[in-house]
């Protein structure tokens, strides 16, 4: 038995927020769409349902089936969460006067609620709504107030049901990490015994059943994700596990020697398998991000496809994949904007079954498995890279010579963040090639030749980034290094953009 809170999600920018910050409790957490409830669970211990960008009055407003929850768990709604069962219990929800956002202070506070405990007048939330609750059903009690908002929290009475209009999830909520210890320990009385080292235990343990005698596939990338679902099935199951490691030609510089070796020292059954040559032909001419994508995506699958029907009798396709890339996510415009996936297709093609060790675990905590499973920092703290790799940075058609030119200057960067103690202050970077040249002076000669344009983010999930705001001197010495020591290019730009609007990746 493994208590669990389950969030339900209405479609919030901070719903997973809420997830990691009750997991952070050492506390474990699923999140799933607002409208499906697992009724016939019995390790569910509460439930905390999340903000949304609709009004509750909205025609198309996310609802639930409040009756059937309240009252048979524990529950805490955060912002509309609150709002609707205010609302739907009868009282009201109206448009604030203006939109409340931001820092505001506790003025009032009911010190023996439950929910409050250890909470304080004087202590900081964080506000972000556009509709403020202006009348409570009469069993519902107010527990705590700001300066602007009355009701800024509320209990009802004879029920383990709570309300608060801020964001305890968000950082700057100085009192949200107790108040979600309050509700998740102290009221719902989950256990702390969430950890790496539980997760692995118990992984381990479900995979040997799961897995038998049978063989498994897996695809590595370099990349953490995949890296670390190695490393965890390699000690469920040993050498029934082959990992295949393609080169499509796109990695960095030497990556493919450096990380097929790493992969060795961990006792991976691996194959690395170079297939430049057909990618390098297929991308000829190409310019278009989304068709490099597909190419690249395509002949993926292709090789991989071939290399495990090498193998005899594989049974299971093994991925990294990892929580946020599962949990269904309440598309409200539906627009792609990158297609990321780009080998989704993979297990329809191979006929295989699916074993996604590592589908509960946000970033941070792979992260952390990963330690506990004695794998090197400096894989489990690599920078994010793409599936396509430098094919979507090298702005229009792609030549190994382009290839090689990027190589270069990326390295001098990357391997300069790590030399100036940079690199783990960073979400991710790398140069991107531009299709533009432009003159120069070099001794007495005049150049024409390539630009190319340094990227480095800030971020914590890489759906929003800020431009990393690296020392001037760094990128003098990186810009130096670049025009002096990789031929082709005579000018370093740095990229000042934000995501929004911008993306991190050029294409
Ligand atoms: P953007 O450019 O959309 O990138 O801000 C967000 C994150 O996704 C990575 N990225 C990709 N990853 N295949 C991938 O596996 C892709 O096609 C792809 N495109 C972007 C990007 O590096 C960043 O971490």
């Amino acid at each position: 038995m493994q208590d669990k809170i389950i969030i339900l999600d209405f479609g919030s920018q901070t719903t997973q927020l809420i997830g990691r910050r009750v997991r952070d409790l050492s506390t474990y957490c699923e999140i799933g769409p607002y409208n499906k409830f697992p009724f016939d669970d019995p390790e569910v211990t509460g439930v905390i349902l999340s903000g949304s960008p609709f009004s509750v009055y909205d025609e198309k407003a996310f609802k639930t089936d409040l009756a059937r929850l309240r009252g048979r768990l524990p529950v805490l709604g955060i912002c509309y969460g609150a709002q609707l069962m205010a609302y739907e219990g009868g009282g009201s929800v109206e448009p604030a006067p203006s939109r409340e956002y931001g820092r505001a202070i506790l003025s009032a506070v009911k010190g023996d609620d439950p929910l409050l405990k250890d909470i304080e007048v004087g202590s900081q939330v964080w506000m972000s709504h556009g509709d403020t609750i202006t009348s409570l059903p009469a069993d519902f009690k107010v527990i705590a107030s700001t300066k602007e908002v009355a009701i800024a929290a509320y209990h009802v009475e004879g029920e383990q049901t709570w309300g608060v209009q801020f964001h305890p999830e968000v950082f700057h909520s100085k009192c949200g990490t107790q108040l979600l210890e309050n509700f998740v320990v102290g009221i719902c009385g989950s256990k702390k015994a969430w950890s790496a080292e539980s997760f692995i235990d118990t992984t381990v343990k479900s995979l040997r059943e799961q897995l038998g005698d049978d063989k498994v596939v897996l695809g590595l990338s370099g990349g953490v994700d995949s890296s670390v679902a190695a490393v965890l099935l390699n000690r469920a199951i040993g050498k029934n596990l082959t990992c295949i490691f393609v080169d499509h030609g796109m990695l960095r510089k030497d990556e493919f020697r450096n990380v097929l070796h790493d992969y060795e020292c961990l006792g991976l059954n691996v194959i690395g398998v170079d297939a430049s040559a057909h990618f390098f032909k297929e991308l000829a001419g190409v310019t278009e991000p989304e068709r490099k994508r597909k190419i690249i995506g395509k002949g993926f699958i292709d090789v991989f496809d071939a290399e495990a029907h090498k193998i005899k009798d594989v049974k299971w396709l093994a991925q990294g994949t990892i929580y946020p890339d599962c949990i269904e996510s309440l598309s409200i415009t539906g627009t792609v904007i990158k297609s990321h996936h780009n080998v989704g297709g993979l297990p329809e093609k191979m006929n295989l079954k699916l074993c996604e060790p590592l589908r509960l675990l946000f970033k941070d905590e792979v992260r952390a498995v990963g330690r506990s499973l004695g794998m090197p920092e400096h894989l489990i703290k690599r920078h994010p890279f793409p599936g396509p790799g430098l094919a979507v940075r090298i702005l229009g058609d792609i030549t190994s010579e382009k290839v090689k030119t990027l190589q270069e200057a990326d390295h001098i960067f990357i391997q300069g963040l790590r030399d100036w103690g940079l690199y783990d202050e960073v979400w991710q970077a790398g140069v991107v090639l531009l299709p533009v040249q432009s003159v120069g002076v070099m001794g007495d000669e005049r150049t024409y030749e390539r630009a190319v344009a340094l990227r480095a983010v800030t971020s914590t999930d890489a759906m929003t980034a800020d431009w990393a705001h690296l020392p001037y001197d760094f990128l003098a010495k990186v810009s130096n290094d670049i025009i002096n020591q990789v031929r082709g290019v005579n000018r370093v730009c740095y990229d000042i953009s934000s995501k929004p609007p911008s993306t991190i990746e050029w294409e």
